[in-house]
């Protein structure tokens, strides 16, 4: 169908979105909407910070202009649907039509306010787009979960898509085909995927910054690994495309156990040269410390020039004041941050990230290296046919999975790893697959393509299968269901149980246990949904 065809259909009028949170990844999505989907609009913008929020308008929603308009800047979520109230009242009062202003969100605020967010907007049936993680707690994975699914309805009147940013790059999508589709290595038996975070950006984020501290965070596990539980979920429980079953049920787990601690950014492997000292700009031993917050942000990249993530990170004013020419006053504004350090008088110290704090001396906690052992037994579903008497289990074999996040390495969160089948074995690391046939000898490499933007083309092809399943919602092309699979390519159900098996894993590490996940998903899942709906 042409564009203009499909314009005509919709009276002309592009998506339109709004953006929560003007960040890191609210910038990284508007960027990648606009770049990928010409036809979509973001209309409005709602964040606290003044001068993200100019920057951000101005860059994606009205230029130049002067002042905003009514439904474009918001200071809070809040105010938006503060907004939406009143017009609606006074359309109401009046007797006329009230339409949305935007079809869809994209929500890019922190993990706690997720929950919040979204149970807020989905029964306003707005399309939409959340950052990861789902939530922070099991609970309030639940909360959402029923939020999208209206009382006593089995389904979803909104697109709901997740910031699992994985599924939609090119080289997870060939991954998949080859595996599910292509069945190139025959019945996936074991697998061991890493994920390597990268030595200083571990530092950054997770003993530093926002996600150091379980109470105030999450677990890493949750922050940063839940995009490769989610990825193993995505490549193992789904069934071959062959499988002569109709439904294709998901083949699901039936353990999961988990190891894992703080090994290294703790006060024990503070080197004593260090004395007492809990801020670079203060310890004697900085200029031997590969972590020095000088060295890390002023010296390897304010001073190359690279003022985006991660130093706008540790202040949203130094990219605009060293792009506005005030180089010199950049410079300076980005040492006093680093500057800062916090004493036992400081109240609630956790409210906030310290870019130079000693990263032995932090008040971080969550693990820098964890691993989660899945397993899956023979589950074979009833058989019906001769073909599939012959291959009973049809990709519902018994089959292993073990992934690792590594804290301390070169590589910053590209994923690799080895996966064994009854026919071959497949390696992978973000960059290129190689197959290997047992039968012919021969191994075969495949380098899908490396799209610009954020992780291997997964911020572009996540926000265009957002774009286009909320696009085919709303020309009536396809009922959301069918959209949702067809574009998004995992519902609600798969989200929630994806981010449910994070929360099992951490039990298991805490526990010292291993957990039984269909009693696990009974006991904690399906008859919370229960109680909570009864
Ligand atoms: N998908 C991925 O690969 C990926 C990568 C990094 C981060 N994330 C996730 O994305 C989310 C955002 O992370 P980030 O790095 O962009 O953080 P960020 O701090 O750069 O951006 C969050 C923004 O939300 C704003 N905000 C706070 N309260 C608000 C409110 N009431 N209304 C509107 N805006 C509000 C903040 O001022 C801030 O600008 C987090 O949940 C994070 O875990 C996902």
């Amino acid at each position: 169908m042409s564009q203009s065809h499909l314009n005509q259909i919709r009276g002309s009028a592009p998506l339109k979105f709004l953006v929560i949170g003007a960040g890191s990844r609210g910038n990284g999505y508007a960027h990648a909407l606009l770049q990928s989907t010409p036809d979509a609009q973001i209309t409005a913008v709602a964040e606290p910070i003044e001068v993200k929020r100019r920057a951000f308008g101005r860059q994606y929603i009205w230029g130049e202009a002067d002042a905003p308009a009514e439904w474009q800047s918001f200071a809070d979520w809040k105010d938006f649907l503060g907004l939406q109230e009143q017009r609606q009242r006074a359309a109401r009062d009046k007797a006329s039509r009230w339409s949305r202003p935007v079809d869809g969100v994209f929500i890019c605020t922190l993990d706690d306010s997720h929950c919040e967010i979204i149970t807020a907007f989905a029964p306003l049936g707005y399309h939409i787009m959340s950052e990861k993680p789902l939530a922070t707690t099991l609970q309030d994975c639940l909360k959402i979960y029923r939020s999208l699914r209206p009382q006593g309805s089995s389904s979803s009147p909104q697109i709901f898509s997740i910031g699992h940013v994985l599924h939609y790059s090119p080289h997870n999508i060939l991954l998949r085909r080859l595996l599910l589709d292509d069945e190139a290595i025959g019945d996936i038996l074991s697998v061991e995927h890493t994920e390597p975070v990268g030595w200083w950006h571990f530092a950054h984020s997770y003993v530093r910054g926002n996600w150091r501290k379980e109470a105030s965070s999450a677990p890493s596990l949750l922050t940063k690994s839940c995009h490769d539980i989610d990825l193993l979920m995505w490549l193992l429980c789904a069934p071959p495309a062959t499988a002569s079953i109709t439904d294709r049920p998901p083949h699901l787990p039936s353990f999961v156990s988990s190891t894992g601690s703080l090994l290294y950014f703790k006060p024990s492997r503070k080197p004593q040269s260090a004395g007492g000292a809990t801020n670079c700009y203060s310890c004697a031993a900085e200029p031997q410390c590969i972590y020095s917050a000088r060295k890390i942000y002023v010296r390897d990249r304010f001073d190359q020039g690279h003022v985006g993530w991660p130093v706008k990170i540790v202040d949203s004013e130094i990219e605009d004041m060293y792009v506005g020419g005030n180089k010199k006053g950049a410079r300076e504004r980005l040492e006093a941050r680093l500057k800062d350090d916090y004493n036992e008088s400081t109240s609630s110290p956790a409210s906030r990230p310290w870019y130079g704090r000693c990263v032995y001396n932090a008040d971080n906690d969550v693990c820098d290296d964890q691993v989660v052992t899945i397993n899956w037994e023979d589950d074979p579903l009833p058989v019906t046919s001769v073909q599939q008497r012959q291959d009973r289990l049809q990709g519902r074999g018994a089959k292993n999975a073990i992934f690792h996040m590594v804290a301390s390495t070169e590589a910053q969160c590209e994923r690799r790893g080895h996966i064994s089948g009854t026919r071959g074995e497949i390696e992978y690391d973000s960059r290129t697959i190689r197959v290997y046939d047992f039968a012919t000898k021969r191994a075969e490499v495949h380098v899908p393509e490396q799209p610009g933007g954020g992780h291997g083309g997964g911020d572009a092809g996540l926000v265009s299968a957002f774009f286009k399943a909320v696009e085919a919602v709303k020309l009536r092309q396809m009922p959301v269901e069918e959209a949702q699979q067809a574009y998004v390519g995992c519902t609600a159900e798969e989200i929630v149980r994806n981010t449910a098996m994070v929360f099992a894993a951490e039990e298991a590490r805490r526990e010292k246990k291993v957990v039984d996940w269909p009693a696990w998903w009974q006991n904690n899942v399906e008859i919370a949904l229960e109680h909570q709906s009864g």
